[in-house]
């Protein structure tokens, strides 16, 4: 197949994007590099530097079998303080791509969407029947997206998948997390492991969980690549699905912490701040539907193999 990837000079991305390449798929990825890396692209994959919006350019890229549309603004926070910029880029250009996509014909589209669509949920885990009520711009962004794809599945122009991740983690020797600025816990961990950091700060110790840190979901990026291409082969059968991806366990901060002074060897230090708003206290995917529908189970995505993936891919990044 000839498979679009927007959004394959970034993390999740660049790992789908290489191992739709081993399994023999071409490639063209579309990044407008505006967080990702030209450096981040699989050298067999066509790169094409642009926009995802950009209808003509789209338009222009010639017979596609699927689109995988990862490209998007991530930062929860970032989209409390600028909303017009997720709008703009997470929604309006996706508009535009899907406009582009339907006018030369793409049968099937799969969607980077997100559990930041729950919200704060009281009862773990979180399956796709509950209600959505985003915190952030950002949630309300991917929530958006996947209504448009709900309607262009009805009027059966396109079939589209939404997948809803979790907290994705991990990584492959090749493609490192590194996100631009990086806020995920687990590499900013890493870095003060490593050296490349002074310190850690971790936010909430009072939160309703059994040590008051966070709880979170970690799926191992490797995992959700295979889900992806799944997912496409899934769409033969189906107009439209929206399937959670996660490992269905929850780790705390400290939980992970834990982990990462194991893997790394290095204690850490750790500073112990206020919460942050808009931070939900727990996020824990129930994945039995992806499970059923996509005959997919995560291979590697116990948390102390995704710390040392993440640790022996990180340790390559020289600074
Ligand atoms: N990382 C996570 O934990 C997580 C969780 C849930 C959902 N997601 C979603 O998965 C997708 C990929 O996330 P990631 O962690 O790889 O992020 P990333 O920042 O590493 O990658 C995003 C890529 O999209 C590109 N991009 C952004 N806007 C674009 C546009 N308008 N046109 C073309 N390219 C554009 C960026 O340059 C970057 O290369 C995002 O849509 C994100 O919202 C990520």
């Amino acid at each position: 197949m000839r498979i679009l990837v927007t959004g394959g000079a970034g993390f999740i991305g660049s790992t789908t994007a290489e191992l739709l390449l081993d399994l023999g798929h071409d490639v063209v990825v579309l990044d407008s590099l505006v967080t990702g890396s030209r450096d981040n692209v699989p050298t067999r994959a066509t790169f094409v530097h642009g926009d995802c919006g950009d209808v003509d350019l789209v338009g222009s890229l010639g017979a596609l079998d699927a689109c995988i549309h990862f490209a998007g603004l991530i930062e929860p926070r970032a989209s409390m303080k600028y909303p017009e910029r997720f709008f703009a880029n997470n929604v309006a250009s996706s508009l535009r791509l899907f406009d582009a996509l339907v006018g030369i014909h793409v049968p099937k589209v799969v969607f980077s969407s997100s559990c930041a669509v729950y919200g704060d949920q009281d009862a773990m885990p979180i399956s796709e029947d509950r209600p959505v009520a985003p915190l952030s711009p950002y949630g309300r962004s991917k929530r958006m997206v996947e209504e448009t794809l709900e309607w262009l599945a009805t009027l059966g122009r396109i079939r589209a998948a939404s997948l809803r991740y979790f907290n994705a983690a991990g990584a492959t020797l090749a493609h490192p997390e590194a996100h631009q600025p990086e806020g995920h816990l687990i590499p900013v961990a890493l870095d003060v492991a490593a050296g490349r950091r002074g310190h850690l700060d971790v936010y909430g110790t009072d939160f309703p969980t059994p040590d008051g840190t966070c709880v979170r979901d970690y799926i191992h990026v490797s995992d959700l690549a295979a889900a992806h291409v799944a997912a496409i082969g899934a769409l033969d059968g189906h107009d439209e699905l929206i399937l959670n991806l996660g490992s269905e366990t929850g780790s705390s901060n400290r939980d992970v912490i834990n982990a990462v002074e194991r893997v790394t060897g290095v204690t850490l230090d750790v500073r112990y701040v206020a919460r942050r708003a808009g931070d939900p206290a727990a996020a824990v995917a129930s994945s039995a539907r992806a499970r059923e529908v996509l005959g997919w189970r995560p291979e590697r995505s116990d948390l102390e193999v995704v710390v040392a993936d993440a640790w022996a891919a990180r340790q390559q990044i020289s600074r």
